[in-house]
């Protein structure tokens, strides 16, 4: 979604802050702008399309001066277009804003606006801010962004800028994320910290309503009311190295192959052999647990599917009945929600509207939430009764990957550990499991060492149109992980189906050469998802089998007979075989995706934050 950046300091901002919003592309966005003050006024300079556009303008006719703040949008309200982009100035020119979220009553500020004189421009619902906070102006900026932001419905990250007050930017958020650094050489806003990383580790974070005032020297942070609110600085631990491509050609590949290590980070400290897991919750208590009677797993694309395997393997260890959600429908269908039900809501940014607005929906009616998420300080994690983290680091492609690993190693953990408090699992099964687990990591390195078979299954297909995706049990929840990340980022239709289900619709499309895969994974379903394999070779289909390793070394598919091709995971708990069994689907798409010419990494359409509804 929209990036904000901000700095004001001893330094040029303009570098600074397309530095920054480059670091923030992967939010997705369609055009960036900045505002800088060069030492008498405010001069503005945005435009449609990427940041090099906006670098080659500034080259141009190029701006200077120590502070100012940037912006990338992501267009909600108003076509993409340099008029609608961001900063948006009041009338006067006296104003500044860069704006992530959504206001939503603009209508009738403007409306109020227009009748106080205010002229309009555009078409955003951003353009509302500036001319209010013109209109509360005199002479103290806080103030009027404080005024101004009492009178905004919807969600906000602000960064204001005021020709008549150059010496601090004011921040503001509501349901929007923002962070503050601070360094000796200035201080910063930005949407998120992998902006900042190269500047400072230093960052505070800002609360719902909470303002910033953002000096050369100095940063305050005020309640709504005016009062000052103390704030201790949070150390970011993330290299900035990790935030970069380390090498790789897509963060999307470097990512598929930092989940060895982000799997091994996110095991660590917790699955410990010969120790009791210990997740160190302070609301979701031993009683709470013991007294839990229904779960429910809501969340928004591939950490969805991430909670479909997770609903999965928590019946299986602690059978407690788990329903799972897609957030947009859980928050609309007023769920029934009882004592002693717990909501558990997975999110990798923290920040995915549908899912916060589940997470308050279930806290407003009784639950405890329980959040699995990978930014720290983030929204959900903020409003959750407790996290587990998943230590996964920045992810940047838009497409998840080693967000999902881990949210499946979050899910898993969170099972044993609820097994192990309620007796629902013995010793001897959840040691044995750990065991397992803590080998995740290199046979995953395993899998990906195999990467050039999935290049030449790659290269066979990616010239289809349709390839559907079988599965029964935990194959078919990660079936729909295998379809979605081919579909987002290669742009090929592809479906995922219940093997069992396909003789009800699906196979009415097989034809000669229509690709299927087949996941194989669960030993006590193979010979089902056989059957279903031969339904549809049958009928022509190009068949790609993934299956695990035979207990001999031999495959344990009949390649022969039932598939043109197998790629083979290596064995482990059947419990376990998805966090290694997406990685072989996350290359194949990737590869799909390269072979085809797509933006691997921002794929069209699609945002790597989802921060409106
Ligand atoms: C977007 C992203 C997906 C992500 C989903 C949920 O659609 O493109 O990769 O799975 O949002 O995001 P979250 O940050 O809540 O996991």
């Amino acid at each position: 979604m929209c990036g904000i950046v901000g700095y004001i300091g001893i330094n040029q901002a303009p570098p600074i802050l397309l530095d920054g919003l480059k670091r923030l592309e992967y939010r997705g966005y369609d055009s960036a702008g900045l505002t800088v003050y060069n030492g008498s006024d405010m001069e503005t300079v945005k435009c449609k399309g990427r940041i090099s556009a906006l670098e080659k303008k500034i080259d141009e006719r190029p701006v200077s001066g120590t502070v100012g703040i940037g912006h990338t949008r992501w267009a909600t309200h108003g076509e993409p277009s340099d008029l609608n982009s961001h900063p948006h100035i009041s009338p006067s020119g006296r104003v500044s804003v860069v704006h992530n979220g959504i206001i939503e009553n603009y209508q009738r500020l403007k409306a109020y606006l227009q009748g106080k004189g205010y002229v309009f421009s555009t078409e955003t619902d951003t353009e509302v801010i500036p001319h209010l906070i013109d209109y509360y102006y005199d002479g103290n900026i806080f103030e009027a962004v404080a005024k101004a932001a009492s009178r905004m419905h919807g969600s906000y990250a602000l960064g204001v800028l005021a020709r008549d007050e150059p010496g601090r930017i004011v921040a503001v958020r509501k349901d929007s994320p923002l962070v503050i650094g601070e360094s000796a050489e200035g201080n910063f806003i930005a949407s998120d910290v992998s902006a900042l990383l190269p500047y400072t580790r230093s960052v505070y974070y800002l609360n719902d309503n909470e303002l910033a005032v953002i000096e050369k020297g100095a940063i305050s942070f005020k309640s709504a009311e005016g009062e000052t609110i103390k704030k201790e600085p949070s150390t970011i631990t993330w290299s900035v190295d990790a935030a970069e491509k380390g090498g790789f050609e897509h963060f999307m590949l470097k990512e598929i192959h930092e989940q060895p290590k982000a799997i091994r980070d996110t095991l660590a400290s917790r699955v410990i052999p010969g120790r009791a897991i210990d997740l160190g919750f302070d609301a979701v208590t031993e009683p709470y647990i013991k007294s839990l009677e229904k779960i429910f797993i809501v969340a928004c694309g591939t950490a969805y599917h991430a909670g479909v395997i997770g609903k999965n393997i928590i019946e299986k260890l602690t059978g407690i009945p788990v329903e799972t959600d897609i957030a947009s429908e859980f928050r609309y269908r007023d769920p029934i929600i009882k004592e002693n039900t717990l909501l558990i809501v997975i999110s990798q940014s923290g920040e995915t509207a549908d899912t916060l607005a589940a997470l308050r929906e279930a806290k407003g009616k009784g639950s405890k939430v329980l959040a699995i998420a990978n930014v720290v300080g983030s929204s959900i994690t903020r409003e959750a009764d407790d996290v587990f983290y998943t230590w996964a680091g920045p992810e940047i492609a838009v497409a998840s990957t080693k967000a999902y690993t881990t949210q499946l190693i979050g899910l898993i953990t969170i099972a044993m550990y609820f097994a192990q408090i309620r007796g629902a699992a013995n010793v001897e099964t959840i040691e044995a499991l750990k065991k397992e687990m803590l080998l995740l990591p290199k046979k995953a390195e395993e899998v990906l060492s195999e990467k050039d078979t999935l290049q030449k299954f790659a290269s066979q297909t990616f010239n289809h149109h349709d390839m559907f995706y079988l599965g029964r049990g935990l194959d078919y929840a990660l079936a729909m992980e295998g379809a979605l990340k081919l579909k987002e980022i290669s742009y090929i239709h592809t479906e995922s189906y219940a093997g069992g289900e396909l003789k009800h619709g699906t196979i009415a499309l097989i034809e000669q050469g229509t690709v299927v895969i087949a996941l194989t994974t669960q030993e006590s379903l193979k010979e089902k998802m056989i059957s279903n394999i031969r339904e549809v070779t049958t009928r022509g289909a190009n068949v790609l089998g993934f299956t695990i390793k035979g207990k001999d070394g031999k495959s344990s598919l009949d390649v022969s007979n039932a598939v043109s091709a197998v790629f083979e995971i290596p064995r482990t708990d059947a419990c376990l075989v998805p966090v290694l069994a997406v990685i072989p689907l996350q290359l194949f798409a990737y590869y799909v995706a390269v072979l085809r010419g797509c933006d691997v990494d921002k794929p069209r359409n699609l945002a790597k934050s989802v921060t409106v509804e």
